[in-house]
């Protein structure tokens, strides 16, 4: 019998406790032996669960009960997450946890602690939500060297993306939704302003590259600044707009990484993923590109990633090897402006036919949009390639146009 303690009774942690009870005889089998928790932390009381008997506000119970050998922290945040999840793997415990913030932050250190008392520290919930990605990427993907990571990361903006554009609802609203559904973070902002698939594309790349990537190294941008007009233009190029994490290994051996919405054209991997759904797509050099698909937030969905983290272990004899990765070296970050890309930009212009002009003069060949309801003098267009450094220079030139938005063009 593994007994087993819950730290968070919210929204992922209800999840956690009911899913080991409801399949208590199915997970019993896959593990070996029983899964038994035996104590809930939360600072509220919750009298009306079948639980209730287990729960406990003092951490140091579950902290030096030696029948405790699995954690899983599914409270959030960094402290104290971090003091608790440090003080569980010094005591011997093996933690697993859903908390990005956390991994992000800490996830070197917290995996050499969890090696030196031989314990295990798993977060497949911390990415994608229900989608197994982090075992797949050090087990099945252990035989290639992976040259780039990007995916649809957050649920939430993938959610509010969808309703806007598909149902043409307020941003607001669907916001509220995401949140009433348990897809948002505690924070929304997290979610909104591109912090929460930052975090997901550091832990992807440190697993991937083999050195942490810290959320202060990677370019982040969010939805709040998109307009419903590059919406149009998007689909009248045959795009669409979606929030992006990304993080590449360039030919010197530096990595790059950002998070910003980007255009994908419509019968790209990742444009048709809608809704709470994430998609990652890993390319490896053995097995090129492989595209994981699931739903990436909600309270089952990420308990079942929890719950089989704590199966694994409970199966396990000892620290996992695979899953590792070393501090980030110095200036081990390439700088995201380098990078050659498309761009798509709006301009709005007095004189469209003389801005026209100085724009072919200044690009060269660009792709000119249309949308219905187009203004005379708003302009939309999709540049060849070029870094972004040469995109502003151009841009720094222009005299007849004022820039209205960018946003870049990825091919996945
Ligand atoms: P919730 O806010 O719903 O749940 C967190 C719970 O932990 C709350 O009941 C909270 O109590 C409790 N808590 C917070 N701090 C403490 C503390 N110091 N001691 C005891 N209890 C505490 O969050 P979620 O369940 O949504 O998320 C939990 C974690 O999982 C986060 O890291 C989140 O990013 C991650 N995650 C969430 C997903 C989702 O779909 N919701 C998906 C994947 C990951 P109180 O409410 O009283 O503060
Ligand atoms: N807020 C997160 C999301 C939860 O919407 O993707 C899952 O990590």
């Amino acid at each position: 019998m593994v007994k087993v303690a819950v730290l968070g009774h919210g929204t992922v942690g209800s999840g956690v406790v009911e899913l080991l009870t409801k399949n208590h005889k199915s997970i019993t089998d896959r593990a070996g032996q029983e899964i038994e928790v035996k104590y809930i932390l939360d600072i509220r009381d919750f009298p009306d669960t079948p639980y209730h008997d287990k729960f406990t506000k003092d951490f140091q119970v579950i902290l030096e009960d030696p029948e405790i050998s699995i954690v899983a922290e599914v409270m959030g945040g960094l402290s104290p997450a971090f003091e608790f999840v440090r003080s569980l793997l010094e005591h011997g415990k093996s933690v697993v946890t859903s908390n990005k913030e956390l991994v992000a932050a800490k996830g070197a250190q917290l995996l050499q602690t969890a090696k030196a008392h031989n314990v295990n520290f798993f977060f497949e919930a911390s990415v994608g939500g229900g989608i197994p990605i982090i075992r797949p990427m050090h087990q099945c993907l252990a035989a290639n060297e992976i040259s780039e990571v990007a995916g649809i990361l957050n649920g939430t903006t993938n959610y509010i993306l969808t309703k806007m554009i598909e149902e043409q609802m307020p941003f607001d609203e669907a916001l509220h939704q995401a949140q009433e559904l348990g897809y948002a973070e505690r924070d929304p902002s997290a979610d909104v302003d591109g912090h929460d698939a930052c975090r997901k594309i550091c832990i992807l790349a440190s697993l991937a590259f083999g050195h942490h990537v810290y959320p202060h190294t990677v370019h982040t941008e969010g939805i709040s600044g998109l307009d419903l007009n590059d919406v149009a233009y998007a689909d009248s190029w045959g795009g669409v707009i979606k929030l992006i994490g990304r993080a590449k290994k360039l030919a010197d051996g530096k990595m790059v990484a950002t998070v910003f919405p980007a255009i994908l054209e419509k019968h790209s991997q990742l444009a048709n993923i809608n809704d709470v759904f994430n998609g990652i797509l890993i390319r490896g050099d053995a097995t090129g590109d492989v595209v994981f698909y699931g739903r990436g937030a909600g309270k089952f969905p990420t308990a079942s990633a929890v719950v089989a983290d704590i199966i694994d272990i409970a199966k396990a004899s000892c620290t996992s090897k695979s899953l590792s990765w070393d501090d980030s070296p110095e200036n081990h970050m390439a700088d995201y402006k380098t990078a050659p890309l498309r761009f798509y930009i709006r301009l709005s212009a007095s004189q469209a036919a003389e801005a026209r002009q100085e724009i072919d003069r200044l690009f060269g060949e660009v792709e000119y949009l249309a949308r219905s309801g187009q203004p005379e003098n708003e302009l939309a267009l999709v540049t060849g390639e070029m870094t972004e450094y040469q995109l502003e220079e151009k841009l720094s030139q222009l005299k007849s146009g004022t820039l209205r938005s960018m946003i870049r063009v990825l091919d996945y």
